[in-house]
């Protein structure tokens, strides 16, 4: 296994590139399955799990090459077995996205049931939930989802109870070759479920509604988008580069970005303190430090809200405020798994059921601590730059799953950092 040392408290300076966004690379790339012809994309991120998607498509027999300098990414999505075994879904919980599209193409499937994972049990009801009402059979035996259609997939009334994103990509893929109009109520309103819907869209599937809590989709044929699938950058990155400048005091140019998608969190930032400024049309955010940042309050929502991605990016950031800061989760039960390790750096976070309380401002200094997941690892990586003296973040294949070439575009900066082995 890998581990990052990095030497902190050092300026950075430049400019650095936002890779594609692997959560909206992800339903996607998924999404080929709908399609009898090769389906095209770029802009693709070089990640783990984009990695792992495409192994998932070939064990179902589909056949895809991917450039991985270009980012280009070409599927030919022929199916003999739509079977997604558990040795591949427990690695990457999105692999539920097969379950969708594999129903509305060949009418039945068996999808290894999500485990939990570090942040929360995180079940995939809803999902079930919704394609039972569009005529699908579900048993759930031996860890795995076995579903099959009864009769014709249609289209239904769905509400789910809570705001969920890959349980409404389900729905999008599944909708879109199913029998009349399926009305989804209570959908996730997020960039990447839009840019899925676009996809669909440009398909010639009719969806009203995107981008909003009710979206309406009309099933019926699908053609392969003419032009190549762009993946939009990724916000969450873009995010986590605002969090690492404010943190170690850099002035730095975040490129190939789009900055509308991140109203909630840059306002978070600035009222910290934190200098913004958007040029291009958003597509370039140049980031100015403050000597010192104010605490604030936030509560993670559903877009657009505060993105519960970038929790753990901002709780670094507020070790570093004067004051009581405090972040409420309120989407996933178990994601302060940080905050032990953010400890072990000095900083002073108390957790009071969905609260998190950062007392500041703190000197942090570095230490040994272990990533648990993929944005906990993001936030050790700040909290490491920022502190005196020498971090070791051991278990960084989390950071490998969602940062394209984090250690790279950060030394490229100026910072101090290595990647080395540990048994
Ligand atoms: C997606 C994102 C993840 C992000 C999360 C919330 C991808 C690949 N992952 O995860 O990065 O943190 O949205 O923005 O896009 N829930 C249920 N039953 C269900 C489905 C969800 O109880 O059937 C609950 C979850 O446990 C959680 C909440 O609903 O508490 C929201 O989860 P959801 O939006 O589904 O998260 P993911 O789509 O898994």
């Amino acid at each position: 296994m890998d581990a990052l040392i990095i030497q902190g408290n050092r300026k950075l300076q430049g400019s650095v590139a936002i890779s594609g966004s692997k959560n909206a690379a992800l339903p996607l790339l998924f999404g080929a399955l709908l399609f009898e012809k090769t389906v095209r994309y770029q802009n693709v991120p070089r990640l783990w799990d984009i990695e792992t998607t495409l192994k998932l498509l070939a064990e179902m027999g589909a056949k895809s090459s991917w450039d991985k300098d270009n980012g280009t990414v070409e599927i030919e999505p022929v199916v003999h077995t739509p079977r997604a075994p558990y040795e591949l879904v427990r690695q990457m919980r999105a692999g539920i996205l097969a379950l969708g599209p594999l129903i509305a193409r060949h009418g039945h499937a068996e999808v290894s049931l999500p485990g939990g994972c570090a942040i929360g049990a995180r079940p995939v009801d809803f999902h079930l939930a919704a394609l039972e009402r569009m005529g699908v059979q579900i048993q759930v035996e031996g860890g795995y989802i076995h579903a099959k259609v009864r009769g014709e997939l249609h289209g239904a009334e769905i509400t789910f109870p809570q705001v969920s994103v890959t349980g409404t990509e389900n729905i999008l893929l599944a909708a879109s070759r199913a029998k009349g109009t399926t009305t989804l109520f209570n959908a996730a309103r997020e960039p990447e479920v839009v840019a899925l819907g676009e996809m669909l869209q440009s398909a010639g599937v009719a969806i009203e509604g995107l981008g909003t809590s009710t979206v309406r989709i009309t099933g019926g044929d699908l053609k392969v988008p003419a032009r190549p699938i762009p993946i939009r950058p990724d916000r969450i990155e873009t995010g986590t580069w605002v969090a690492i400048a404010a943190a170690t005091r850099s002035e730095l140019e975040i490129l190939n970005t789009d900055t509308s998608q991140l109203d909630a969190v840059l306002d978070v930032f600035r009222q910290m303190g934190v200098g913004l400024e958007s040029l291009d049309q958003g597509k370039r955010l140049k980031v100015i430090p403050a000597e010192a940042y104010r605490a604030v309050d936030v509560e993670t929502q559903p877009y657009p809200g505060f993105a519960t991605d970038m929790q753990a990016q901002l709780m670094a950031v507020m070790c570093l405020a004067q004051g009581k800061s405090r972040i409420r989760e309120t989407i996933f039960e178990n994601r302060f798994m940080h905050v032990a390790e953010l400890r072990r750096l000095g900083a002073k976070i108390e957790i009071q059921g969905k609260d998190a309380i950062v007392h500041g401002p703190t000197s942090l200094v570095g230490a040994p601590v272990m990533a648990t997941d993929l944005r906990a690892s993001a936030s050790l990586v700040v909290a490491a730059l920022a502190a005196k003296g020498e971090t070791k973040i051991s278990r960084i294949y989390h950071l490998d799953r969602g940062y394209q070439k984090l250690e790279l575009k950060l030394s490229r900066l100026g910072a101090e950092i290595a990647r080395v082995k540990e048994s």
